[in-house]
């Protein structure tokens, strides 16, 4: 996602955290929130110290493929990065700034994780090579995903964040269960939905904002839900 995107899963997150995970996160952030934090892994990408850190905001499976069956990328992906932040946030031994940092990560690739287009395929490298046109400009379907939606729905992240489907507690609880790799094959059925439904040079907009506007949202939604729900059992 662009910042809106990100900062929006924060702010949904905020919504639904237990009293100890909101403590040790205040403590951890100095007070930052989690929309706050939300960009940081972005903020980063352009430092060389970083660039390893470039693969691990997306990862790429085969559409007739699994995660677990396709062999994992060597330059690490979103699920490993996940994996790590869980572990040094679960950590006895890291320090408080090595927390902090994989938390703002974690916050970010949480987000990341339900974009669909980063749960795509190789071939257009997450539909970054998928050329299309957003009303009368050329773009690509990645970017249109990323931030041209939601910055053509002209809310605000906090609006968005305020503007989601009410939940009930088991909704919610639904809605959170199973790990990363379950959330990873739930954003993959979406990206393949839009890829039976796109096509290269297609021209996007009213009607696609129609179509899938809903569907962005609930993407964003299951993300700050799911977020707060694995903070709540590392952290609270
Ligand atoms: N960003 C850069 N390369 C990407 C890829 N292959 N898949 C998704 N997002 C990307
Ligand atoms: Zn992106
Ligand atoms: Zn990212």
């Amino acid at each position: 996602w662009g910042k809106t995107g990100h900062r929006a899963t924060g702010a949904i997150a905020e919504q639904y955290l237990n009293k100890k995970a909101r403590k040790a996160i205040a403590q951890l952030l100095d007070g930052e929130s989690l929309a706050l934090v939300s960009t940081y892994a972005d903020d980063i990408k352009s430092d060389t110290l970083y660039r390893a850190y470039g693969p691990q905001h997306y990862v790429n499976v085969p559409f007739d493929k699994t995660y677990d069956t396709h062999p994992h990328s060597e330059k690490g992906d979103i699920i490993q990065a996940i994996d790590h932040c869980i572990a040094t946030l679960k950590s006895d031994t890291a320090t408080k700034e090595e927390k902090a940092f994989q938390l703002r990560l974690l916050v970010h690739f949480i987000g990341d994780l339900h974009q669909p287009l980063h749960t795509g395929i190789s071939e257009d490298k997450g539909g970054n090579d998928f050329q299309v046109r957003w009303y009368r400009d050329g773009t690509n379907l990645h970017r249109v995903w990323d931030s041209q939606m939601i910055e053509s729905y002209g809310m605000s992240y906090s609006e968005l964040a305020m503007n989601m489907p009410q939940l009930s507690k088991k909704e919610r609880k639904t809605m959170a269960s199973g790990t990363h790799r379950d959330w990873l094959e739930d954003s993959r059925i979406v990206v393949k939905d839009i890829y039976a439904n796109t096509t290269v040079g297609q021209k996007l907009g009213y009607r696609y904002m129609y179509d899938y506007f809903d569907v962005l949202k609930g993407q964003l939604q299951k993300g700050g839900v799911r977020l707060a729900a694995l903070l709540n059992e590392v952290l609270g």
